[in-house]
Protein backbone atom coordinates (compact mmCIF):
# COMPACT_ATOMS: atom_id res chain seq x y z
CA UNK A 1 0.00 0.00 0.00
CA UNK A 2 1.52 3.82 -1.02
CA UNK A 3 1.38 5.56 2.43
CA UNK A 4 -1.63 8.26 2.15
CA UNK A 5 1.00 11.14 2.50
CA UNK A 6 2.94 9.79 -0.99
CA UNK A 7 -0.36 9.67 -2.66
CA UNK A 8 -1.24 13.38 -1.49
CA UNK A 9 2.02 14.75 -2.40
CA UNK A 10 2.12 12.89 -5.85
CA UNK A 11 -1.27 14.26 -6.24
CA UNK A 12 -0.47 17.84 -5.61
CA UNK A 13 2.93 17.77 -7.22
CA UNK A 14 2.15 15.72 -10.67
CA UNK A 15 -0.11 16.86 -13.79
CA UNK A 16 -3.92 15.44 -12.89
CA UNK A 17 -3.26 13.14 -16.49
CA UNK A 18 -0.18 12.19 -15.21
CA UNK A 19 -1.27 11.30 -12.04
CA UNK A 20 -4.23 9.22 -13.20
CA UNK A 21 -1.69 7.35 -15.54
CA UNK A 22 0.65 6.43 -12.36
CA UNK A 23 -2.23 5.35 -10.38
CA UNK A 24 -3.66 3.53 -13.17
CA UNK A 25 -0.01 1.78 -13.57
CA UNK A 26 0.68 1.11 -10.39
CA UNK A 27 -2.87 -0.43 -9.72
CA UNK A 28 -2.20 -2.78 -12.54
CA UNK A 29 1.33 -3.69 -12.03
CA UNK A 30 0.96 -4.12 -8.11
CA UNK A 31 -2.57 -4.67 -6.62
CA UNK A 32 -5.29 -5.94 -9.52
CA UNK A 33 -4.12 -8.55 -11.24
CA UNK A 34 -7.54 -8.97 -12.93
CA UNK A 35 -11.11 -10.41 -12.05
CA UNK A 36 -11.24 -12.89 -14.22
CA UNK A 37 -8.21 -15.20 -13.62
CA UNK A 38 -5.70 -15.26 -10.85
CA UNK A 39 -3.81 -18.21 -11.21
CA UNK A 40 -0.89 -19.07 -13.49
CA UNK A 41 -0.74 -19.75 -17.60
CA UNK A 42 0.49 -23.37 -16.29
CA UNK A 43 -2.00 -24.12 -14.09
CA UNK A 44 -4.98 -22.93 -16.03
CA UNK A 45 -3.83 -25.20 -19.03
CA UNK A 46 -3.28 -28.21 -16.72
CA UNK A 47 -7.27 -27.41 -15.33
CA UNK A 48 -8.00 -27.42 -18.87
CA UNK A 49 -6.76 -30.33 -20.18
CA UNK A 50 -8.01 -32.55 -16.62
CA UNK A 51 -11.51 -31.43 -17.34
CA UNK A 52 -10.87 -29.75 -13.85
CA UNK A 53 -13.57 -26.88 -13.02
CA UNK A 54 -12.00 -23.08 -13.62
CA UNK A 55 -11.82 -20.61 -10.82
CA UNK A 56 -13.61 -17.45 -11.82
CA UNK A 57 -11.87 -14.81 -9.66
CA UNK A 58 -14.43 -12.33 -9.25
CA UNK A 59 -17.89 -12.37 -9.48
CA UNK A 60 -20.80 -9.59 -9.14
CA UNK A 61 -24.61 -9.95 -9.02
CA UNK A 62 -27.08 -7.07 -8.19
CA UNK A 63 -29.91 -7.92 -5.61
CA UNK A 64 -31.47 -4.75 -6.55
CA UNK A 65 -30.59 -2.18 -9.33
CA UNK A 66 -32.12 0.81 -7.52
CA UNK A 67 -30.08 2.80 -4.12
CA UNK A 68 -31.17 5.24 -1.69
CA UNK A 69 -27.93 7.26 -2.15
CA UNK A 70 -27.45 9.19 -4.76
CA UNK A 71 -23.63 8.47 -5.70
CA UNK A 72 -22.49 10.95 -8.68
CA UNK A 73 -21.46 8.46 -11.75
CA UNK A 74 -22.51 5.42 -10.17
CA UNK A 75 -21.09 2.60 -12.54
CA UNK A 76 -24.09 0.71 -12.03
CA UNK A 77 -26.44 3.49 -12.99
CA UNK A 78 -27.90 3.21 -9.85
CA UNK A 79 -28.68 6.17 -9.49
CA UNK A 80 -30.91 6.61 -12.32
CA UNK A 81 -32.31 3.13 -12.25
CA UNK A 82 -35.94 2.22 -11.59
CA UNK A 83 -36.75 0.23 -8.54
CA UNK A 84 -35.96 -3.42 -9.55
CA UNK A 85 -35.68 -6.67 -7.18
CA UNK A 86 -33.67 -9.49 -7.86
CA UNK A 87 -35.88 -12.81 -7.70
CA UNK A 88 -34.01 -15.30 -5.06
CA UNK A 89 -35.65 -18.53 -6.73
CA UNK A 90 -33.86 -17.19 -10.22
CA UNK A 91 -31.21 -16.42 -8.44
CA UNK A 92 -30.78 -19.70 -6.62
CA UNK A 93 -31.20 -21.61 -9.64
CA UNK A 94 -28.17 -19.08 -10.90
CA UNK A 95 -25.72 -19.58 -8.56
CA UNK A 96 -26.52 -23.72 -8.46
CA UNK A 97 -25.43 -23.38 -12.46
CA UNK A 98 -22.94 -21.79 -11.89
CA UNK A 99 -21.94 -23.79 -9.05
CA UNK A 100 -21.66 -26.49 -11.22
CA UNK A 101 -19.23 -25.16 -13.80
CA UNK A 102 -16.76 -23.42 -11.95
CA UNK A 103 -15.18 -22.18 -8.83
CA UNK A 104 -15.32 -18.83 -7.35
CA UNK A 105 -12.99 -17.00 -5.33
CA UNK A 106 -15.31 -14.03 -4.36
CA UNK A 107 -18.77 -13.60 -4.83
CA UNK A 108 -20.56 -9.57 -4.49
CA UNK A 109 -24.08 -9.49 -3.62
CA UNK A 110 -24.44 -5.58 -4.38
CA UNK A 111 -26.61 -3.27 -6.36
CA UNK A 112 -28.28 -1.01 -6.24
CA UNK A 113 -28.70 -1.33 -2.49
CA UNK A 114 -28.98 -4.44 -1.25
CA UNK A 115 -30.09 -3.76 2.02
CA UNK A 116 -33.31 -2.40 0.22
CA UNK A 117 -34.69 -6.13 -0.78
CA UNK A 118 -37.06 -7.27 1.38
CA UNK A 119 -35.20 -10.92 1.10
CA UNK A 120 -32.03 -10.22 1.06
CA UNK A 121 -31.22 -12.73 3.52
CA UNK A 122 -32.44 -15.57 1.02
CA UNK A 123 -29.77 -14.37 -1.09
CA UNK A 124 -26.84 -14.47 1.41
CA UNK A 125 -27.76 -18.22 2.57
CA UNK A 126 -28.53 -19.06 -1.25
CA UNK A 127 -25.10 -17.80 -1.98
CA UNK A 128 -23.46 -20.05 0.46
CA UNK A 129 -25.48 -23.09 -0.09
CA UNK A 130 -23.94 -23.35 -3.57
CA UNK A 131 -20.61 -22.01 -2.62
CA UNK A 132 -19.19 -23.00 0.75
CA UNK A 133 -15.41 -22.24 0.04
CA UNK A 134 -15.73 -18.78 -1.63
CA UNK A 135 -15.40 -15.61 0.19
CA UNK A 136 -18.98 -13.97 0.19
CA UNK A 137 -19.53 -10.02 0.34
CA UNK A 138 -22.42 -8.08 0.77
CA UNK A 139 -21.60 -4.44 -0.28
CA UNK A 140 -23.69 -2.05 0.90
CA UNK A 141 -23.65 1.91 1.92
CA UNK A 142 -24.32 1.21 5.26
CA UNK A 143 -27.56 3.53 5.33
CA UNK A 144 -30.17 0.43 6.41
CA UNK A 145 -27.64 -1.28 8.52
CA UNK A 146 -29.23 0.04 12.03
CA UNK A 147 -32.29 -1.04 10.83
CA UNK A 148 -32.18 -4.43 10.08
CA UNK A 149 -33.67 -7.25 12.20
CA UNK A 150 -32.24 -10.20 13.65
CA UNK A 151 -32.74 -12.49 10.57
CA UNK A 152 -30.57 -10.57 8.03
CA UNK A 153 -27.58 -10.41 10.78
CA UNK A 154 -28.30 -14.09 11.50
CA UNK A 155 -28.29 -15.20 7.96
CA UNK A 156 -24.68 -13.03 7.72
CA UNK A 157 -23.17 -15.13 10.68
CA UNK A 158 -24.48 -18.45 9.89
CA UNK A 159 -23.53 -18.20 6.26
CA UNK A 160 -20.10 -16.30 6.94
CA UNK A 161 -20.78 -13.35 4.92
CA UNK A 162 -18.83 -10.55 5.17
CA UNK A 163 -20.33 -7.27 5.57
CA UNK A 164 -18.62 -4.22 3.49
CA UNK A 165 -19.57 -1.17 4.12
CA UNK A 166 -18.16 2.43 1.83
CA UNK A 167 -16.64 4.93 3.52
CA UNK A 168 -18.52 7.68 2.30
CA UNK A 169 -18.19 11.06 3.46
CA UNK A 170 -22.17 10.37 4.86
CA UNK A 171 -23.03 10.13 8.59
CA UNK A 172 -23.17 6.28 9.84
CA UNK A 173 -23.73 4.63 12.79
CA UNK A 174 -20.33 2.96 12.47
CA UNK A 175 -19.97 1.86 16.01
CA UNK A 176 -23.78 0.56 16.25
CA UNK A 177 -23.02 -1.55 12.97
CA UNK A 178 -19.86 -2.99 14.24
CA UNK A 179 -21.53 -3.44 17.45
CA UNK A 180 -24.45 -5.58 16.05
CA UNK A 181 -22.23 -7.23 13.41
CA UNK A 182 -19.89 -8.72 16.84
CA UNK A 183 -23.04 -9.94 18.14
CA UNK A 184 -24.09 -12.50 15.23
CA UNK A 185 -20.36 -13.07 15.00
CA UNK A 186 -20.35 -10.88 11.12
CA UNK A 187 -16.91 -10.23 9.80
CA UNK A 188 -16.74 -6.34 8.73
CA UNK A 189 -14.61 -4.72 5.80
CA UNK A 190 -14.30 -1.34 4.60
CA UNK A 191 -14.73 -0.56 1.45
CA UNK A 192 -12.21 2.70 1.09
CA UNK A 193 -12.72 5.09 -1.38
CA UNK A 194 -10.68 7.93 -0.24
CA UNK A 195 -13.41 10.90 -1.37
CA UNK A 196 -12.66 9.56 -4.95
CA UNK A 197 -14.58 8.09 -7.80
CA UNK A 198 -13.81 7.45 -11.18
CA UNK A 199 -15.51 8.41 -14.31
CA UNK A 200 -14.73 6.39 -17.44
CA UNK A 201 -16.63 8.38 -20.17
CA UNK A 202 -19.23 6.55 -22.83
CA UNK A 203 -18.42 7.02 -26.21
CA UNK A 204 -21.93 6.85 -27.40
CA UNK A 205 -20.19 6.70 -30.95
CA UNK A 206 -18.24 3.66 -29.83
CA UNK A 207 -15.07 4.89 -31.84
CA UNK A 208 -12.85 3.79 -29.27
CA UNK A 209 -10.28 0.81 -30.24
CA UNK A 210 -11.90 -2.03 -27.69
CA UNK A 211 -8.93 -4.13 -27.63
CA UNK A 212 -7.16 -1.32 -25.96
CA UNK A 213 -10.21 -0.11 -23.56
CA UNK A 214 -10.43 -3.64 -22.63
CA UNK A 215 -7.11 -3.95 -21.57
CA UNK A 216 -6.77 -0.49 -19.94
CA UNK A 217 -10.17 -1.74 -18.02
CA UNK A 218 -8.55 -5.11 -16.77
CA UNK A 219 -7.69 -3.88 -13.80
CA UNK A 220 -10.58 -0.58 -12.94
CA UNK A 221 -13.94 -1.99 -14.08
CA UNK A 222 -14.20 -5.02 -15.58
CA UNK A 223 -15.60 -7.78 -12.89
CA UNK A 224 -17.54 -10.31 -14.09
CA UNK A 225 -21.41 -9.67 -13.76
CA UNK A 226 -24.23 -11.83 -13.34
CA UNK A 227 -27.56 -10.78 -14.80
CA UNK A 228 -30.84 -12.79 -15.87
CA UNK A 229 -28.41 -15.91 -16.38
CA UNK A 230 -25.78 -14.48 -18.75
CA UNK A 231 -22.64 -13.12 -17.47
CA UNK A 232 -21.37 -9.79 -18.69
CA UNK A 233 -17.98 -8.38 -18.53
CA UNK A 234 -18.67 -5.70 -16.01
CA UNK A 235 -21.46 -3.77 -14.82
CA UNK A 236 -21.18 -0.76 -17.61
CA UNK A 237 -22.27 -3.16 -20.53
CA UNK A 238 -24.48 -5.51 -17.64
CA UNK A 239 -26.57 -2.50 -17.33
CA UNK A 240 -26.24 -0.29 -20.11
CA UNK A 241 -30.14 -0.47 -20.76
CA UNK A 242 -30.82 1.52 -17.31
CA UNK A 243 -28.82 4.42 -19.09
CA UNK A 244 -30.37 4.19 -22.31
CA UNK A 245 -33.74 4.69 -20.97
CA UNK A 246 -33.27 7.38 -18.15
CA UNK A 247 -31.46 9.56 -21.62
CA UNK A 248 -33.43 7.82 -24.70
CA UNK A 249 -29.99 6.81 -26.42
CA UNK A 250 -30.33 4.49 -28.99
CA UNK A 251 -27.69 2.25 -30.85
CA UNK A 252 -26.20 1.94 -27.37
CA UNK A 253 -27.41 -1.28 -26.32
CA UNK A 254 -25.51 -4.17 -25.14
CA UNK A 255 -26.14 -7.15 -28.19
CA UNK A 256 -26.04 -11.22 -27.40
CA UNK A 257 -22.30 -10.52 -27.86
CA UNK A 258 -21.60 -8.64 -25.12
CA UNK A 259 -22.42 -11.31 -22.55
CA UNK A 260 -22.01 -15.18 -22.71
CA UNK A 261 -25.48 -17.30 -21.07
CA UNK A 262 -24.56 -19.68 -18.08
CA UNK A 263 -26.95 -22.38 -19.30
CA UNK A 264 -26.25 -22.40 -23.45
CA UNK A 265 -22.20 -22.67 -22.50
CA UNK A 266 -21.71 -26.17 -21.69
CA UNK A 267 -17.51 -25.88 -21.49
CA UNK A 268 -17.08 -23.43 -18.56
CA UNK A 269 -13.81 -22.89 -20.31
CA UNK A 270 -15.60 -21.33 -22.90
CA UNK A 271 -17.00 -18.96 -20.66
CA UNK A 272 -13.17 -18.32 -18.85
CA UNK A 273 -12.34 -17.00 -22.79
CA UNK A 274 -14.75 -15.15 -23.30
CA UNK A 275 -14.43 -13.60 -20.00
CA UNK A 276 -10.70 -13.02 -21.14
CA UNK A 277 -11.50 -11.32 -24.24
CA UNK A 278 -13.34 -7.68 -25.39
CA UNK A 279 -16.33 -7.61 -26.34
CA UNK A 280 -18.20 -5.43 -29.39
CA UNK A 281 -19.20 -2.81 -26.81
CA UNK A 282 -15.47 -2.04 -25.38
CA UNK A 283 -15.59 0.62 -28.00
CA UNK A 284 -17.86 2.62 -26.16
CA UNK A 285 -15.44 2.90 -23.30
CA UNK A 286 -12.79 6.19 -23.65
CA UNK A 287 -10.16 5.50 -20.95
CA UNK A 288 -8.01 8.46 -22.72
CA UNK A 289 -10.77 10.48 -20.85
CA UNK A 290 -10.98 8.95 -17.44
CA UNK A 291 -10.57 10.61 -14.51
CA UNK A 292 -10.99 10.88 -11.13
CA UNK A 293 -13.64 12.86 -8.81
CA UNK A 294 -14.68 13.96 -5.86
CA UNK A 295 -17.27 11.92 -4.76
CA UNK A 296 -21.01 13.74 -4.62
CA UNK A 297 -24.32 14.01 -4.73
CA UNK A 298 -25.72 12.91 -8.50
CA UNK A 299 -27.69 15.83 -10.49
CA UNK A 300 -28.67 12.51 -12.38
CA UNK A 301 -27.58 14.70 -15.74
CA UNK A 302 -25.92 12.69 -18.35
CA UNK A 303 -22.66 14.52 -18.57
CA UNK A 304 -21.60 12.50 -15.34
CA UNK A 305 -21.02 9.44 -17.86
CA UNK A 306 -19.91 11.32 -21.10
CA UNK A 307 -17.67 14.01 -21.98
CA UNK A 308 -18.98 17.02 -24.05
CA UNK A 309 -19.84 18.01 -26.59
CA UNK A 310 -21.28 14.49 -26.75
CA UNK A 311 -23.30 14.70 -23.88
CA UNK A 312 -26.83 14.55 -24.73
CA UNK A 313 -26.21 14.08 -28.32
CA UNK A 314 -28.29 10.40 -29.44
CA UNK A 315 -25.45 8.78 -31.60
CA UNK A 316 -25.95 8.13 -35.84
CA UNK A 317 -27.43 4.95 -37.23
CA UNK A 318 -24.42 4.89 -39.22
CA UNK A 319 -22.26 4.95 -36.36
CA UNK A 320 -24.18 2.31 -34.29
CA UNK A 321 -24.15 -0.27 -37.08
CA UNK A 322 -20.14 0.34 -37.59
CA UNK A 323 -20.00 -1.07 -34.03
CA UNK A 324 -21.15 -4.35 -35.67
C1 LIG B 1 -22.83 0.40 -7.22
S1 LIG B 1 -22.33 0.21 -5.54
C2 LIG B 1 -23.63 -0.82 -4.95
C3 LIG B 1 -23.52 -1.23 -3.52
C4 LIG B 1 -23.91 -0.21 -2.46
N1 LIG B 1 -25.08 0.53 -2.77
C5 LIG B 1 -22.75 0.72 -2.21
O1 LIG B 1 -22.87 1.93 -2.39
O2 LIG B 1 -21.71 0.19 -1.82
C6 LIG B 1 -20.99 -0.91 -5.65
C7 LIG B 1 -19.62 -0.30 -5.52
O3 LIG B 1 -19.33 0.43 -6.68
C8 LIG B 1 -18.70 1.62 -6.32
N2 LIG B 1 -18.84 2.61 -7.39
C9 LIG B 1 -19.94 2.93 -8.08
N3 LIG B 1 -19.68 3.87 -8.99
C10 LIG B 1 -18.39 4.17 -8.88
C11 LIG B 1 -17.52 5.08 -9.54
N4 LIG B 1 -17.95 5.88 -10.50
N5 LIG B 1 -16.22 5.12 -9.15
C12 LIG B 1 -15.78 4.32 -8.17
N6 LIG B 1 -16.54 3.44 -7.50
C13 LIG B 1 -17.83 3.36 -7.86
C14 LIG B 1 -19.41 2.00 -5.05
O4 LIG B 1 -18.73 2.95 -4.30
C15 LIG B 1 -19.50 0.67 -4.35
O5 LIG B 1 -18.32 0.40 -3.63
Amino acid sequence: MVPGFVRHALRHLLPKATGDRLREFVIARYYAPGMVLRIGVVEYWWGRVWRNRPRLHRLVVHVTDHCNLDCKGCSHFSNIAEPAFADPEQLDREFARLAELMEITEIYLLGGEPLLHPRVAEFARSARRHFPRSKIILLTNGILLPRMGPEFWRALGESRITLMYDDYPIRLQTDLIRERAAEHDVGVELMEHDNEFLKVPIDLEGSQDGADSFARCRTVMNCPTLRDGRLYPCAYIAYIDLFTKRFGIEGLEATDLDSISIFEAGDPYRIMAFLLKPVPWCCHCDFDSAEHYAWGRSACTIDEWTVPPHGGVAPSREASNARG
